[in-house]
């Protein structure tokens, strides 16, 4: 074998055995570079005959064009491993289940009060919805709670700063101050046709939303909704709110044989006033009475506060538990899972 058949052997060799681009580069220089081996042997040709020259030059550049091929295969041989190696570090396994997004969907007490709203709705009532942070005098005073009613104990809310230290401000024990932020703001709507003895649009309103007390156990949760409804008008009675309630809780349980009791009771709010019950006909709960809401005939000091005449104006009021709904429409015995956040517990109610 002639020297440079031997000088392409080895070329070819030292080319087969780099491992990375780099080494190959490396071993490029050792035989292509400016001090490489065949660069010497060109050198060499300086001290030859022409003739001698033509011969060895086109040996030496069939040489060279060997040693180029060679390279350019192993470059190529690198690149294609080295693809090889991410392509395989990257395998996408199509097999694999999908990533799945949990769809959303509302929580049981969205749900109940979504349900409100929409048979509410359905007769004619508004929706409205107020501060969770009250002060004294919507959350009791103008409720007609007088200043020693249990109801005003320390113990019984969350008190916040602002206010004055006899009437400081708290979160809103119940939803019944809606009934004069709403009534004031309707009244002042349509105080024109009022002071010209035209009378008004009747109020018609409930507000849902959250109400807080110091109270916790399955039963209580120290924040827990409320839904308040508003009824004032010229002509409104006690039999209306028998009528309208009726219907709500018959639609709302989908449950025609679905019986009422209005249970005589106390509210400073209302005269007189009642608390109502349910009792379904079939089922598990069949038989028992369940409370579900306060309700009454509007107090005249009330009435008075919201800017009406109560010798003009009388509706009724009442005051409902959409947690308490919730439970009793799907069977849950505990208020607290409501609030807990478990979506294995939430996911049930999509
Ligand atoms: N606000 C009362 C409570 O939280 C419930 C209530 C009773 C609301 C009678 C009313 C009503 O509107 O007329 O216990």
């Amino acid at each position: 074998m002639n020297e440079l058949d031997a000088l392409v052997d080895s070329a070819r060799a030292s080319f087969e055995q780099a491992a990375t681009p780099a080494d190959l580069e490396n071993a490029k220089a050792q035989f292509l570079g400016k001090s490489g081996r065949l660069t010497e042997l060109m050198k060499g040709m300086a001290a030859l005959s022409v003739d001698e020259k033509k011969t060895r030059g086109a040996a030496i550049n069939l040489a060279k064009q060997a040693i180029e091929a060679a390279l350019n295969a192993r470059r190529q041989a690198l690149a294609d491993a080295e693809l090889q190696a991410q392509l395989k570090a990257e395998a996408l396994d199509v097999t694999l289940p999908g990533r799945q997004r949990g769809q959303g969907g509302l929580h049981p007490v969205s749900l109940t009060l979504e349900r409100i709203e929409q048979i509410f709705g359905s007769m004619g009532f508004d929706v409205a919805q107020g501060p969770e942070i009250e002060t004294d005098w919507f959350n009791f005073t103008a409720l007609n709670t007088p200043e020693d009613h249990p109801a005003r104990s320390m113990h019984d809310t969350f008190y916040v700063e602002g206010g004055s230290a006899s009437a400081p401000n708290l979160l809103r024990t119940h939803t019944s101050p809606m009934q004069i932020r709403h009534a004031v703001q309707h009244v002042k709507r349509h105080r024109d046709r009022l002071d010209a003895g035209q009378g008004m649009p009747e109020i018609r309103v409930i507000a849902p939303g959250r109400t807080y007390r110091v109270d916790s156990d399955a039963t209580h949760s120290p924040m827990f909704h409320q839904c308040e409804g508003l009824w004032i008008g010229e002509n409104v009675s006690f039999k209306d709110l028998k009528v309208v309630f009726t219907d709500f809780c018959r639609t709302f349980f989908e449950s025609d044989d679905l019986v009422l009791r209005f249970r005589p009771s106390f509210f400073p709010f209302t005269e007189p006033s009642a608390e109502i019950d349910i009792q379904f006909q079939t089922g598990p709960l069949a038989g028992r009475w369940l409370e579900v809401a306060g309700s009454g005939q509007v107090h005249p000091h009330v009435v008075r506060n919201m800017g009406l005449d109560p010798e003009h104006f009388i509706g009724f009021a009442f005051g409902m538990g959409p947690d308490r709904l919730t439970m009793l429409r799907y069977g849950v015995n505990d208020l607290r899972l409501f609030f807990d956040g478990d979506i294995r517990f939430l996911s049930q109610f999509q």
